[in-house]
């Protein structure tokens, strides 16, 4: 369809849309509480359970049926509807004949950007750059909300600790308060500034709750979480993107300690609506209510439908046990009518917040909004100040742009999909810059060789490995893109082992012998377990699946434009057997220690019972991980001197401030993100050995210092032990530092 046309037929369903809502009863200045029940006190129970239905257009019965459906008034929400005009057409079915003219919402999952795709959210979270991301989603709103997508299911802040869980890709890592920092830029973002702007979008914070912590990392596994862990860590990032004004929540498919997440009344209604008073809408995901029938936890669909709806689920996506079973189950007086009022009033508030009653359509206009080029911008940006460098031998990187030549290898060097990364539904491989295309426009093709030498990151053919290393030899430098293909990561996508797949560390290492500068660059949706890539590599530098724009955003850094200054959002681990990992464990009764263990390949062959050091680690990893959290160099470097405190007590209603001295003494401009972690010494339950309390990320010139502080007050000191948020004074001891193992210490009494 032509723009005038299109113009013309949005302008007809504007004026209808005016005259329907002009000839309604209500007024239009009345609160939208006020609005909410008088529409409520028109409604039939059929009207009320179709608000309380989401179906996907793929399971509504065909095109015709699926038309009738709307127009009967039995979705109150779609998500997956492709296209201005077909969600134009629908929301005018809706809107003009069905009988009460309620508009519908138009969900889908938009995680990392709609048509300009950002690096993964593990991705973004390497930033520690809350303003950047923050924008990302703005820009992801903007996109949607001119295809009339008006709710994302998204942010996604499952803390895990698991890297062999697919979804680790589309979350924030492991830290609560890294975590929490960026839910909240997400949902701001989301969200915008203001909820009537066509280019708001609702939120919908996920999976509610601990759905990162399926068991071995299986997607979909049993989650045990103790009330500790979930109140300080799993928790958080949630009550932050309820802070941040989420208008939804959606349930988790996990049975969380024995209970369904979607029929979980602890966590849904003694937490989420009676503790933090929220009073959005809750959505299920993708027929988890249905599903808690094979979890063993209903019989049928009526008891799944009641224990959902007990647990306050207002909206079921996909199954339709509500559809089915609502009206039996009051007749019956199983449940009551104020249950079902109470979820549709939280659905309606959601639609006239987003102002849909008097803005149903998409406008053409609008449509202008996708690939703009400052998004473009902003996602090669994002993609810049997420990628890592974990290790930078004799300065290897930068490559200096007079290159005489350099060899190009790896499944992902040209690999326009993969890049983007997992859940991307209308991200097109064609708009992708691969870092191949990227580092041919910055040199000039001549200077590039290129083989991939293998064809996909799981790949085991080493036919083109000869080819390889001949065309290594001939290169001043050697540039390996590797990593994994987008479909390993993501939901239902999760492995066993977390090394680098196929025959790809056989190639670094044929590569290596070339003796050529050899630099490998990881994308992958997973912190993988590359010790032995750092071993061949001079140079490794991480940039996850960086998204649309992750080829100019690599090469910007390999031939130094600007320095990597990403840090790791969770800790990198040298193999599976070693998770869970992460920096936050408790305190030990034996914790290890340099030279109070012994390595495997140490212990004698015949030997007696005898003390290996008896202390917590393993024979074969030791106690510490390949990479910790936080951790990420940079081409320049950062000295970190006087630590000062601005007290070296303070009281439970007090606080106190640290600092210190941030110096850029190497050869470059750069940014350094400054973290500040603290310990709780004793407590009535055991304490983390270290806790993230705050972090900076700052530009500091070469040669230039930067003071930085942090306030701590008592809040930020307390912690559940239980269902009970404590205050305990006692020794603290407190760290500014690169990262999470390293850093200037102090110590602090709060009484
Ligand atoms: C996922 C959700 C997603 C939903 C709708 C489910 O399979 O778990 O995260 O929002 O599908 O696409």
């Amino acid at each position: 369809m032509d723009f005038y046309k299109s113009t013309v037929i949005y302008g007809l369903l504007v004026l209808s849309a005016l005259f329907l809502s002009c000839s309604n009863k209500e007024n239009k200045t009345d609160t939208i509480e006020t609005r909410v029940n008088q529409l409520l006190d028109r409604m039939t129970l059929d009207e009320k359970i179709g608000q309380m239905t989401q179906i996907d257009p793929g399971f509504a019965g065909g095109e015709e049926q699926m038309k009738k459906s709307v127009r009967d008034g039995r979705y109150g929400s779609m998500l997956n509807l492709f296209g201005v005009e077909k969600v134009n057409e629908l929301q005018k079915i809706s809107v003009e004949e069905s009988r009460l003219g309620i508009p519908l919402l138009i969900g889908r999952d938009v995680i990392h950007g709609y048509q300009t795709i950002f690096p993964i959210p593990l991705g973004m979270a390497a930033s520690w750059n809350p303003e950047i991301v923050k924008k990302a989603f703005r820009i992801s709103a903007i996109e949607c909300s001119s295809q009339g997508i008006k709710w994302t299911f998204a942010p996604m802040v499952d803390i895990t600790w698991d890297p062999r869980w697919g979804r680790i890709a589309e979350g924030c890592g492991e830290d609560p308060f890294l975590a929490s920092s960026l839910s909240r830029a997400m949902v701001e973002g989301i969200q915008g500034e203001s909820l009537t702007d066509p280019s708001a979008v609702a939120a919908c914070a996920k999976h509610f709750v601990g759905y990162g912590f399926s068991e071995g990392g299986r997607d979909y596994s049993t989650t045990y979480i103790s009330e500790p862990v979930l109140r300080n860590v799993v928790l958080k990032p949630f009550l932050a993107a309820r802070d941040a004004g989420a208008l939804t929540f959606m349930s988790g498919f996990n049975d969380l300690n024995g209970v369904p997440a979607s029929g979980n009344e602890f966590t849904l209604k003694q937490i989420l609506r009676k503790e933090w008073d929220f009073k959005g809408m809750v959505v299920s995901d993708w027929a988890s209510v249905s599903e808690m029938i094979s979890h063993g936890y209903c019989s049928n669909e009526k008891e799944a439908a009641l224990k959902a709806l007990k647990a306050g689920v207002d909206m079921e996506m996909s199954s339709l046990t509500y559809a089915g079973n609502i009206k039996a189950l009051l007749q019956e007086g199983r449940i009551e009518q104020w249950v079902i009022d109470d979820a549709v009033r939280n659905i309606l508030r959601v639609k006239y917040k987003l102002g849909l009653f008097e803005n149903p359509y998409v406008s053409p206009e609008a449509q202008k909004q996708l690939l703009n080029p400052e998004f473009l911008d902003h996602a090669q940006k994002v993609a810049r100040q997420s990628a890592v460098l974990l290790k930078n031998d004799q300065k290897t990187l930068p490559l200096s742009q007079k290159i005489r030549s350099v060899a190009v290898f790896g499944p992902l060097a040209d690999s326009p999909r993969d890049q983007l990364g997992t859940w991307v539904f209308d991200g097109k491989a064609e708009n992708s810059v691969t870092p191949l295309a990227a580092i041919r426009e910055l040199l000039g093709p001549d200077k590039v060789n290129f083989i991939k030498g293998l064809q996909y990151s799981r790949d085991k053919n080493r036919g083109e490995f000869v080819k390889a290393l001949a065309l290594a030899k001939q290169s001043d430098a050697i540039l390996y893109f590797g990593g994994e293909e987008w479909i390993l990561s993501g939901e239902g996508q999760s492995r066993g082992e977390i090394n680098l797949p196929g025959a790809q560390e056989e190639l670094i290492a044929e590569l290596a012998r070339s003796g050529k500068p050899l630099v490998v660059i990881i994308m992958a949706g997973r912190p993988l377990a590359v010790g032995k890539v750092a071993g061949m590599a001079d140079a490794l530098l991480y940039g996850w699946h960086g998204g649309t724009m992750a080829g100019p955003a690599l090469a910007d850094l390999i031939f130094g434009k600007e320095s990597p200054s990403g840090k790791l959002p969770v800790t990198f681990v040298k193999g599976s057997g070693q998770i869970p990992f992460y920096y936050y464990h408790n305190q030990t009764g034996r914790p290890a220690s340099e030279g109070s263990w012994t390595p495997m390949d140490s212990i004698p062959v015949v030997n007696p019972q005898s003390s290996l050091g008896y202390k917590s680690f393993h024979l074969d990893y030791g106690f510490t991980p390949l990479y910790p959290f936080g951790y990420g160099l940079s081409y320049t470097t950062f000295k970190y001197s006087g630590l000062k405190l601005s007290s070296m007590s303070m009281s439970t209603t007090g606080s106190i401030v640290v600092s210190a001295n941030i110096t850029n003494t190497g050869e470059m401009d750069g940014d350094e993100i400054v973290q500040f972690y603290i310990r709780d010494r004793v407590g009535s339950i055991t304490r983390p050995v270290k806790e993230l309390k705050g972090f900076q990320r700052v530009s500091i010139p070469q040669g230039m210092q930067k003071e930085i502080q942090f306030t701590l007050n008592a809040k930020d000191l307390s912690f559940f032990n239980g269902k009970t948020q404590v205050v305990e004074p006692g020794e603290f001891d407190v760290w500014i530092g690169p990262n999470s193992a390293e850093g200037l210490h102090g110590e602090f009494n709060m009484h």
